[in-house]
């Protein structure tokens, strides 16, 4: 599929998303979203793909965020549909059952902080900046940003960052785990790719599994998180990969398994 504000590229099962508007600082339209939307669902069922990297065009930003022109004329009953259609793409990236791995050049604010958020590890460039600035327009975060941020860094610097709208340098992110690592500009993209290829060697099913086990888990109480656990435990037992690494491991030690991702 052609898209109109993405760039797709695929190479030894790691699948490259770029939001491709560096001339808008990357805002999600509608369209970026629509387009979003429609890649994530590929990726989701092309086996070929075993990990995922979304980045942002350009040098300056990842996503500056939702795109501001639209937000202008919106009723809030658009408002309330815009967050709708915002999470159900959100939620799509998060489901994925496969890696997905944020490498965040620039701004990534507002909406495109909720994009990264989504993802399920953050790789940033010194010169990255992450905020969710909605306060300063007036307006709360609606793509997930107030559940998944603090969910991730804790309530009161979600409420630091979210009250004040201000933006968190690469170092601060990093200290706070809004972000997993940090590099040099010119090697953020060379970074994300080495990591998302070795994740793509992976047990992917098995990655699938445990990501959807910390990602509900986190939604609901101690005990049912464990039985999800449970549940999902019992499941990666049926997949072939588990069959290859327990026997490489029996034969050859650990760290040899050659995984399939069934
Ligand atoms: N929506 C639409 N357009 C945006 C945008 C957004 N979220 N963020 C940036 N742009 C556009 C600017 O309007 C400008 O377009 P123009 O050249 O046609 O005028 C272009 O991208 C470059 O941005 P500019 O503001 O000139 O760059 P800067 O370096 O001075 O500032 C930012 C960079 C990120 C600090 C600033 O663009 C900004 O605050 N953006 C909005 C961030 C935000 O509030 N996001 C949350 C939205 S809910």
């Amino acid at each position: 599929m052609a898209y109109e504000t993405l760039i797709v590229e695929s190479r030894d099962g790691v699948a490259t998303v770029t939001v491709n508007r560096p001339e808008k600082l990357n805002a999600l339209s509608d369209r970026v979203m629509e387009e979003l939307d429609a890649v994530f669902a590929a990726l989701g069922a092309d086996a070929s793909v075993r990990g995922v990297i979304l980045t942002g065009a350009g040098e300056k930003a990842f996503v500056a965020g939702a795109d501001i022109g639209e937000l202008a004329t919106q009723s809030p009953v658009e408002g309330q549909e815009r967050s709708f259609r915002g999470q159900r793409v959100l939620d799509r990236i998060e489901r994925l059952g496969k890696p997905v791995v944020a490498a965040v050049g620039g701004f990534a604010l507002g909406g495109g902080c909720e994009l990264a958020l989504a993802c399920d590890l953050r790789i940033a460039s010194e010169r990255a900046k992450l905020g969710q600035p909605e306060i300063l327009l007036g307006i709360i975060p609606g793509g997930g940003g107030t559940q998944r941020l603090a969910r991730l860094i804790g309530p009161a610097k979600a409420k630091d960052m979210i009250l004040t709208g201000r933006q968190v340098g690469a170092e601060e992110a990093l200290r706070i785990g809004l972000v997993d690592e940090v590099v040099a500009p010119d090697a953020l993209h060379d970074r994300a790719y080495a990591l998302a290829a070795e994740l793509a060697q992976g047990a992917v099913v098995a990655q699938g599994l445990a990501k959807r086990a910390i990602d509900r888990g986190l939604q609901g109480s101690l005990a049912a998180g464990i039985d999800l656990e449970h549940e999902l435990f019992a499941q990666v037992f049926a997949t072939e990969d588990a069959r290859i690494g327990v026997a490489s491991f029996l034969e050859h030690g650990p760290g040899h398994a050659r995984f399939v991702g069934r």
